[in-house]
């Protein structure tokens, strides 16, 4: 590959914004036995640390505001929304990577994610950054499900399984990486059918996880992705969010939305498998230029690097320099959200999980 192609890729690698997080408050009705996650950078505690890929943050000043300032392989200063989701419900404080060979039965139990950084529904954008396909991750969800079963029994396995809370969060490197920034795919699809291209393998990898038997799914919807520090910078001088990314995320939000009406219509004579979807368009759309900016001073680069819109990954690193409080920024990389983001984003999102609790 050729040096340009190979900066390129280093620079945009990966994904995607979503999430959030929180702390005290307990959910009141604890009826989901486990969360388990899937999808991106967004939600990978650290798998790629045990997956051949340069996709990986396990240096500082990565996890600076993680305890211990440990570096776990989340593309954030601290924790992701999915660490405050499970804390929220009471399950446990972060959600551990699936990978991490030190996991005993209950770290299992509780539940793990199986996300990989730069992964995405379309199946090219696992292959350019070598990281686990989304359909990886679904067979080590069976493995996981034999391991469980091992120590619970198949039955009651089983039952765990249906009654956990499933998260999935992608979309956004299939977007701002494979479709915007490389050729290959702008080739073949214009952008309306690349998005009914994305959200038909959304729906595959849906009932993909049904099969599995998840019965509770959680799907977070694209952010204004033309806000995303780096690709902002693409424009040059900074003017502004690129509106034609950001329409890209709205109409596949939609598109997404009416899927999984459908798909739960489908199934619910079935199994009664019921989607959630949680938006995150308008929660961090509001962190960057509506009334939540307030709260912070810097909305438009990232805490991390000298210009905050090309480093992340391999570019930020313990010798690049770094904001002092990172909870002043949107952005702690050029592409990812901080903690405080996140946790603001956990926020807009617990309505949908105390209906995921409620079972309504
Ligand atoms: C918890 O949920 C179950 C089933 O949805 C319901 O019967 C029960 O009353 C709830 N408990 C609380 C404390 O809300
Ligand atoms: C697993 O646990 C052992 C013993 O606590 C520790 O020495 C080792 O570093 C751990 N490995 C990983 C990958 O965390
Ligand atoms: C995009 O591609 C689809 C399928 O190839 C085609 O039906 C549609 O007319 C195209 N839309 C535009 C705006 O070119």
């Amino acid at each position: 590959m050729g040096s340009r192609l190979n900066y390129l890729l280093l620079n945009l690698l990966l994904l995607s914004v979503i999430s959030d997080a929180e702390g005290p408050q307990r959910a009141v009705n604890a009826s989901v036995t486990a969360i388990l996650v899937f999808g991106d950078s967004t939600v990978d505690p650290g798998n790629n640390d045990y997956w051949p890929t340069l996709v990986r943050t396990n240096f500082p000043p990565y996890g600076r505001d993680f305890p211990d300032h440990f570096p776990t392989g989340r593309f954030c200063n601290g924790r992701l929304t999915t660490d405050f989701v499970a804390s929220y419900m009471g399950l446990k404080e972060n959600v551990p990577p699936y990978l991490d060979p030190n996991l005993s039965i209950e770290d299992l139990k509780t539940g793990v994610s199986f996300a990989s950084a730069g992964s995405g529904f379309d199946p090219l954008t696992a292959k350019i950054s070598s990281v686990i396909p989304l359909p990886k991750q679904v067979e080590y969800l069976a493995e996981y499900k034999n391991r469980v079963a091992s120590a619970m029994g198949e039955q009651e396995a089983e039952h765990h399984i249906n009654q956990a809370l499933f998260v999935v969060s992608a979309g956004t490197n299939d977007f701002v990486i494979n479709y915007f920034t490389l050729p290959i795919r702008r080739a073949t699809f214009n952008i309306s059918a690349y998005e009914r291209f994305i959200v038909d393998r959304a729906v595959e990898f849906a009932q993909a996880l049904v099969d599995q038997g998840a019965r509770k799914l959680v799907f977070t919807g694209l952010s204004p992705m033309g806000c995303l520090p780096i690709v902002r910078a693409q424009k040059g001088l900074d003017v502004g969010c690129v509106d034609h990314v950001s329409e890209a995320a709205r109409d596949f939000n939609q598109l997404l939305q009416e899927e999984l009406n459908n798909l739960q219509e489908r199934l619910a004579s079935t199994n009664g498998a019921k989607f959630y979807i949680t938006d995150t368009y308008e929660p961090l759309n509001n962190m960057i230029q509506g009334p939540g900016s307030a709260a912070y001073d810097v909305v438009n680069r990232g805490c991390c690097g000298l210009l905050g819109t090309v480093e992340f990954g391999p570019l930020c690193n313990k010798d690049t320099p770094v904001c002092v409080d990172a909870s002043k920024f949107v952005f702690w990389d050029a592409v990812h959200p901080t903690e405080v983001t996140y946790n603001n984003l956990f926020e807009a999102m617990k309505p949908t999980i105390d209906r995921v609790l409620r079972g309504s």
